[in-house]
């Protein structure tokens, strides 16, 4: 058993390549760890095993996302980041008959924390266990960490009496490197890049009152850095300028509309300790500006934006990419990922004001948003299914489109506190899954959530970037 098994990932790892390796895995595959220790040329296997056998299924696909809403329990009890089993098997001819949640690496139904029988060839399960903090792994919690995608903790697994599919909540922080050979002579444009909405609007001490603020401002709950850390390349700022500070670069926030949230630079710096440390590509787009940089006739207030142009090019200076040196024709679908590894230049600032671009040529140009501005969800998946389709449109100057994938609350909304951002995220957030493996999958570009860990937006990314990356 052990030598078929190891010619079959030294097969992989030699001629046959990533995608192969996940059909071929026998079903009763012993981990990877005592594989590798038996053979001699331990580094390339290492390699490969690492960074391939983290998902696997024969047929249809297993993850684990966190539910983003605080669930109610029993004796006043609240349960929050609960663990979600996905499934979805509806390709296939045989639906496994069980799904289960482990702590490692699925080997044997014994070993699972909890197991249920599915009934749908599709769907979800909540369950009682919570991520807990959350901690980034390998290294990557406090600083640059190691290459290649790492597992958190939970791990879920779907089969009859043998696990047949698994896959695990990972981090994948340098995914673009990692899948170089296939995708960098891909164009921006063609790529499928997972962002996030308000992107600046977690954990943080303000004015409001709790529960608004809990209910309608915070759109993601993990750091800009454990965002980049996780696989997000997009974020959407909203800046806002408060002039009664005294140091100037004190007096640049990201807002969420009128709140503000958190401070400006500290978030330069951690996508700046990023780049320094990855090969990745990083795309800021300063969308919306709700305070502080307009005058009342609608004019700009140039010093305002001069001020936050100057602090962008002081924090990320060495990486920013210039439009100017590398924009293509309008309606075009921009450059190769490659030329901005090559030239070393790995963040594309665009900027929402034309006028403003149009003094700083190196700023890139508006990114269209795809924005339903509605409350619905089953409206929102349906502009999206005709906006992605149409888009990029044939004048556009930047050949990226950012879908919102997110509902908008009303003002009536916010005002009875109908709702909340965690509980409109979550009814949508699995649909986006969805929609992104089948009516986005050929057109998508940024798509942009809210709580992106309830959805399955980067991996499933990821795949299509190789799928697309593989038909040039
Ligand atoms: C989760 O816990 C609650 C309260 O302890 C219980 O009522 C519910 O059945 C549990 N659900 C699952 C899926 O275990
Ligand atoms: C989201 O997906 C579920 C399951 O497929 C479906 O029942 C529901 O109608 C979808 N929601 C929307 C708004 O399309």
């Amino acid at each position: 058993m052990a030598v078929t098994w190891i010619t079959v990932i030294a097969l992989a790892a030699t001629a046959l390549g990533a995608s192969v390796l996940m059909s071929i895995i026998p079903h009763n595959a012993p981990p990877s760890d005592s594989i590798i220790k038996s053979n001699r040329n331990i580094r390339t296997l290492k390699r490969v095993s690492e960074q391939q056998v983290f998902e696997k299924s024969l047929c249809g696909r297993v993850w684990l996302t966190v539910n983003s809403k605080t669930i109610m329990r029993p004796k006043d009890t609240t349960l929050i980041d609960a663990l979600e089993l996905n499934w979805d098997f509806s390709s296939c001819s045989n639906i496994p008959e069980k799904i289960g949640l482990f702590d490692d690496r699925p080997a044997s139904w014994h070993n699972a924390l909890i197991a249920l029988v599915i009934e749908k060839e599709s769907g979800y399960y909540i369950t009682n266990t919570s991520l807990g903090e959350g901690s980034l792994p390998a290294g990557w919690n406090i600083g640059p960490g190691l290459k290649g995608p790492h597992c958190l903790w939970p791990w879920i697994g779907a089969g009859d009496d043998q696990i047949e599919a698994y896959n695990c909540l990972k981090i994948q922080p340098t995914w673009m490197e990692d899948n170089a050979d296939t995708i960098n002579a891909l164009r921006i444009g063609d790529l499928v890049i997972p962002g996030t909405h308000n992107a600046g609007a977690w954990r943080f001490n303000t004015e409001l009152s709790k529960v608004t603020r809990d209910s309608f401002v915070l759109c993601q709950d993990r750091s800009v850095w454990a965002q980049l850390v996780h696989g997000i390349r997009y974020f959407d700022f909203r800046v806002a300028y408060y002039e009664f500070y005294q140091n100037k670069e004190d007096r640049y926030w990201l807002n969420h509309n009128l709140i503000r949230v958190r401070p400006l630079v500290p978030l330069l710096k951690e996508i700046r300790t990023f780049l320094d440390h990855t090969l990745e590509v990083v795309f800021l787009d300063a969308h919306h500006f709700p305070m502080g940089f307009y005058n009342q006739d609608g004019s700009p207030i140039k010093s305002v934006h001069r001020g936050l142009i100057e602090l962008v090019q002081r924090e990320l200076g060495p990486h920013l990419a210039q439009a100017s040196e590398f924009l293509t024709g309008p309606g075009s679908k921009g450059p190769r990922l490659q030329s901005f590894i090559e030239a070393d230049t790995r963040l594309l600032f665009s900027y929402v004001d034309n006028a403003i671009v149009a003094e700083n040529n190196w700023l890139w140009p508006i990114l269209p948003h795809l924005w339903a501005n509605t409350n619905n969800p089953t409206e929102l998946l349906q502009f999206l299914d005709q906006a992605i389709t149409v888009s990029p449109q044939p004048y556009a100057r930047s050949p990226l489109n950012s879908a919102m994938a997110q509902t908008t609350p009303t003002v009536l909304d916010i005002l009875f506190l109908r709702g909340s951002l965690r509980e409109n995220a979550d009814a949508v957030n699995r649909n986006v899954t969805t929609r992104l493996t089948t009516r986005w999958r050929h057109h998508a570009s940024i798509v942009s959530t809210d709580f992106f860990l309830g959805n399955d937006v980067i991996d499933v990314s990821i795949i299509i970037n190789k799928e697309r990356g593989s038909r040039l």
